[in-house]
């Protein structure tokens, strides 16, 4: 996925050297099921997921360092359970972590029950991103601090889940 920002932007508004709030970046989506999206059992195709899973996991990328990015890895994607046609596919994705210009941002995808509103989880996703300038090389992401608990876990995490990229990469 590359999220490129429409032609007016100027980058005036980007935060390039600032330190941004987990909140900025968390995102959020809502999809109703159609039958174009799922497979001949009635439940929703792997690719369209994987697709959401790239979209709204570059928004949170982008929204954390306001600037082009790629999608570099996309890793551990599980698949644990399916969703139905009428049913809403609900895709959240936050940055864990970000290094030097790449970022970690995590997805889940919940379905969700229009009538109940009962969840479950669907899909969860690791993802990394990278940040390009307008020649395509990788540029430098603002640091990301985490501020709670929870935050903090993610962050080591990461750090651990992109040494193992780092060692497939050069095995
Ligand atoms: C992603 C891409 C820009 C990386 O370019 P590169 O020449 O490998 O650049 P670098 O080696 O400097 O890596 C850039 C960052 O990506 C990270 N990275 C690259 N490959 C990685 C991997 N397999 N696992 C984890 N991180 C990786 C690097 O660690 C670095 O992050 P850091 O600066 O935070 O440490 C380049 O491979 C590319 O353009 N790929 C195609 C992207 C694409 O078309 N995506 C689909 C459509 S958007």
């Amino acid at each position: 996925m590359s999220a490129t920002p429409p032609p007016a932007d100027d980058g005036s508004s980007r935060y390039q050297d600032a330190e941004q709030p987990a909140c900025q970046a968390l995102t959020e989506t809502v999809n109703l099921v159609f039958p174009e999206d799922a497979n001949p059992k009635g439940t929703i195709f792997g690719g369209r997921i994987l697709q959401w899973v790239d979209m709204v996991g570059a928004m949170a990328a982008q929204r954390h360092c306001r600037q082009i990015v790629v999608t570099a890895v996309m890793d551990t994607v599980v698949f644990r359970a399916p969703i139905y046609v009428g049913e809403y596919a609900v895709v959240k994705a936050w940055v864990n972590r970000a290094w030097h210009t790449s970022m970690e941002v995590e997805v889940r995808v919940e379905a969700e029950a229009p009538l109940t509103g009962e969840r479950r989880l669907s899909v969860e996703a690791f993802v990394t991103f990278v940040a390009v300038d307008a020649h395509d090389h990788p540029t430098p992401v603002p640091p990301f601090i985490p501020q709670t608990p929870l935050e903090e876990d993610r962050f080591l995490a990461a750090e651990k889940r992109r040494a193992a990229r780092m060692a497939y990469r050069q095995s």
